[in-house]
């Protein structure tokens, strides 16, 4: 027997015969051999339910030739379909019909109009008139439904599509059906909005206009819109897009359905961030995200000024220039929001023409950049479908979300495990087969217990001994089948806590690989272009280098052994933990930015050159998994601003070098040439791209179906469209690679000594959100008002300690002052720990707690008062 014998079985599609996958939903095998079903509830990525019975087709059976609905009959040896007789044509008809009944006449004034499924198979399945002269319901129109979200519910087809995606992908069933009939409706809980951070996503699938984005109604025609297929850099999981503008208005970002990164789906930051990228043309405060510098300012008087590219590049070079006279007088920080090319032209412009290995991509909130590089790394895929996927990190759902959709799948469809050493609040908790409460300062402690094979649960551990056995067993002997995804899980602990736990699980399971949760846009890129002391080019290593990281760059700043900065992207006051020190550093600095937004960190400003942004420039960007995809501009940048690359190029002449990088498409291939790193030959591909270091392996490009994702092209009819997410196998270069870190070669790492904390003290949990304090949040008018509120999480045993409830308010007492918090019962927070977002405001809109916290601090303590 070959192997396409048992794994495929032969039927026969309207007389046609072929082979399908054994196990196949029928619709599929249909559309890869060429036949396409009409379908409405049925989307590749959810579970079928057969509900909408568009897809009716005929199968030969015993009983002769019966309607069986092709997404939910799996194909058999020897079926025989036909879709195209007049018995089918007539089910098709009658369906439609149905559903038309009820739909209102709002297709001139709907968003989905020129690109809905329903108009769109009512042109090629239905029969072009009806025979309902009755009224048809009503609702009052549109409610919303949650912050992002608008429901006209007199358009909805009733799919389940929306409420699939919410309980089956997202696992938050906020949405469901309520009523019967003819007033049957999607209706959000009762008890709780729709504020699930992927509810964009229930818009996009949606197959009419029932489910409206807010940002986006009304706001663009299909027919109006230009379309590029680019990569969302919002955060580091890399997410495919189809990007769309009208004019050079920025209007709609959807989902491209990349098999090996995101499956289509999309978070609400990154689809709704658009406005901060467009600018508001009613901010021009530098001090504001919401500001687009559209120019160069140079500080005159006090005040950032409008000046010109010459004048601006000519104070930039004098003030890093006299600084590079001074041994480590200059240095760079920042950089993640740099596409690989940009990254690559400021490094060297930072290392061969200020001869300074000054510099940082991280912001002191991420993990050791060459323990990163020395990991055994895996991809999205061996992680979301991993035998045990292990989580030493924070809430995947607030830093990566489709990371956290991905790994939610592995449990959820392919029951394999999840371990998670938990810190706090986490949506992976529901899933995980085993939970360990980690505090703050035991990582290190916890990961060398699962890596022992005998002894109990360690000294005043959170966790029991059961769960100990149940996680070492899941893990195994070396780890085989194993992923670890490692983070940051509470930045008010130092990294050497979570790094020294990594280190050891690396050595302990060699078997295993490891995902980093590094979560700021290109940052990964940016660590492999070399943008931390320790890194060169093309994931190079220097074991000798002696530069500063952002930390020890603050300090130098403080102490005037470091007298430039320069800023490269983001905004540092807004990332840092220690904001006090960060003001303080960039007080006495020479500061030159190179940015596309405003924001605070402009106020310490002498020079501000203004960069072209996400989905404004060209380029190249790597993701956690050491994915590299390509970057594509669909908006012309506002004013006079420009490429990283072009920026660094023009500073370094006039500095007296030439970097020989006069375009993005010489700096890739400089980074290519020099590195073997996948650059050029991944700069013009509409594909998933390659991930570093690995073939390749080819794979058939996936047709684009307008019926799953509506709206990625404007398409006439129903049916089989363009390719669209394919993947690649281009990448191939001779290039020697650079000597790369190891474990060995990295060394033992920073030591960690844990002090005590009293027991009258509390460790603080400092856990990062998705709306956080971001340029991609705070510079959008969408997005602003959703950032995290200051609360302090308790569990319920230290808020009985307390003696208060959730709502009452109480002070915490941290080592450089008070602040007066409400607080609120959580118990996924460990007992002893107060969990707050990082970068949450108060009432008033301020961050109060960031600058009484002490960021040296090993573990951060906190005492909290009732009165
Ligand atoms: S709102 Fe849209 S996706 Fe949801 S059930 Fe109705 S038609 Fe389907
Ligand atoms: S998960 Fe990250 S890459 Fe994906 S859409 Fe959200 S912000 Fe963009
Ligand atoms: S019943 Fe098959 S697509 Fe709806």
């Amino acid at each position: 027997m070959t192997d396409v014998a048992r794994t495929s079985v032969s039927i026969s599609v309207n007389g046609r015969s072929f082979d399908a996958k054994a196990g196949e939903l029928l619709i599929e095998a249909a559309e890869r051999s060429g036949t396409y079903i009409p379908r409405f509830c049925y989307h590749p990525r959810m579970e079928p339910v057969g509900v909408c019975r568009m897809c009716l087709v005929e199968v030969e059976g015993p009983r002769g030739a019966t309607l069986q609905p092709a997404c939910y009959i799996k194909v058999a040896e020897g079926m025989s379909v036909v879709t195209d007789s007049e018995k089918v044509k007539k089910a098709q008809d009658g369906v439609l019909e149905f559903l038309l009944a009820n739909h209102p006449l709002d297709c001139p004034i709907c968003d989905k109009g020129g690109e809905c499924p329903l108009q769109d198979q009512t042109l090629a399945h239905g029969s072009g008139e009806t025979r309902f002269v009755e009224e048809k319901r009503h609702f009052v129109k549109p409610i919303s439904i949650g912050e992002l979200v608008l429901l006209d519910r007199e358009r909805c087809i009733q799919c389940s599509r929306c409420t699939r995606f919410a309980s089956e992908v997202a696992g938050e069933a906020q949405i469901a059906f309520s009523g019967r009939g003819d007033l049957i409706e999607v209706a959000p809980s009762p008890t709780q909005p729709f504020d699930s951070v992927f509810s964009g996503n229930t818009v996009q699938i949606c197959p009419v206009g029932a489910l409206t984005a807010k940002p986006y109604r009304f706001s663009a025609r299909p027919w109006d819109l230009d379309q590029v297929e680019s990569t969302c850099t919002t955060c580091a999981v890399g997410c495919r897009v189809a990007v769309q503008s009208s004019g050079n208005r920025l209007t709609r970002v959807l989902g491209v359905d990349s098999d090996p990164v995101n499956h289509g789906w999309l978070c609400d930051k990154g689809r709704f961030t658009l406005d901060s990228i467009d600018g508001n043309e009613s901010s021009s405060d530098p001090l504001s995200a919401a500001t687009r510098i559209k120019e160069p300012l140079v500080r005159r008087d006090g005040v950032l000024s409008p000046v010109s590219w010459g004048v601006a590049l000519a104070e930039a070079a004098r003030l890093l220039e006299r600084a590079s006279h001074q041994p480590g007088g200059v240095g760079a920080i920042g950089g993640a929001a740099l596409t690989n090319e940009g990254a690559f032209a400021w490094q060297r412009l930072v290392r061969d023409v200020l001869h300074s290995e000054n510099i940082d991509a991280q912001y002191g909130d991420g993990l050791d950049a060459a323990l990163i590089q020395a990991l055994p790394r895996a991809t999205i895929d061996e992680a979301a479908n991993a035998r045990t996927l292990v989580t030493l990190c924070g809430d995947l759902r607030e830093e990566l979300p489709v990371l956290f959709l991905r790994l939610r799948e592995n449990v959820v469809r392919q029951h394999n495990s999840i371990v998670e050493l938990s810190f706090g609040a986490s949506a992976l908790r529901s899933v995980a087969t085993v939970s360990l409460a980690v505090r703050a300062g035991e990582a290190h402690v916890v990961a060398q217990a699962l890596g022992r094979s005998g002894g109990g649960v360690p000294q005043g551990a959170a966790f029991s001994e059961d769960d100990l056995l149940a996680a070492r067993r899941l893990i195994g002997e070396s780890g085989e089948g194993v992923v670890f995804v490692v983070g940051r899980a509470n930045l008010a602990e130092r990294a050497p806590v979570i790094e020294s736990a990594v280190r050891y699980l690396a050595e302990r399971f060699p078997d295993a690989k490891f995902l980093p949760a590094l979560r700021r846009s290109n940052v990964v890129g940016a660590l492999d272009m070399g943008l931390s002391p320790q890194l060169r080019p093309g994931r190079g290593f220097d074991p000798g280098s002696t530069g500063r990281d952002c930390a020890q760059q603050l300090a130098a700043l403080s102490d005037g052994s470091q007298r430039a900065l320069l800023l490269l992207g983001g905004c540092l006051l807004g990332n840092v933990l220690d904001v006090v020190q960060a003001s303080a550093a960039l007080e006495r600095a020479d500061v030159v930015v190179v940015t596309g937004h405003g924001g605070a960190t402009l106020a310490y400003a002498d020079v501000v050159l203004p960069a072209a942004v996400q989905h404004e420039r060209t380029g190249t960007v790597t993701n956690i998994e050491g994915r590299v995809t390509s970057v594509v501009p669909k908006i012309v940048a506002p004013g006079s601003a420009w490429p990283d690359v072009a920026i660094a190029a023009e500073l370094a002449e006039l500095l007296g070098q030439s970097l020989g990088l006069d375009s993005i498409e010489m700096a890739a291939k400089a980074i290519e040439e020099s590195t073997g790193y996948p650059a050029l030959s991944v700069l013009n591909d509409a594909t998933d791209g390659v991930v570093v270091g690995r073939h390749s392996p080819s794979t058939t490009p996936r047709p684009l179906d307008p019926m799953a994702n509506p709206g990625i092209r404007s398409v006439e009819s129903a049916g089989l469209g363009a390719l669209s997410g394919a993947t690649t196998t281009t990448h191939a270069s001779s290039a020697p690679s650079p000597a790369s870190a190891t474990l060995e070669l990295v060394g033992a790492g920073r030591g960690v000594e844990v002090p005590l904390v009293d027991a009258y003290s509390l460790r603080l949990n400092l856990s990062r959100r998705l709306y956080d304090q971001g340029i991609a949040v705070q510079g959008s008018a969408a997005l602003a008002n959703l950032t995290a509120r200051a609360v302090l999480h308790l569990n319920h045993f230290d808020l009985d300690r307390l003696g208060v409830v959730t709502g009452d308010l109480v002070t915490m007492n941290a080592a450089r002052g008070a602040v007066r918090l409400p607080v609120e019962l959580d118990d996924s927070v460990p007992r002893g720990c107060v969990e707050v977002p990082f970068g949450s405001l108060d009432e008033s809109g301020v961050d109060v707690v960031r600058p009484v916290l002490d960021a040296g601090a090993v573990v951060t303590s906190v005492r909290l008062e009732s009165r």
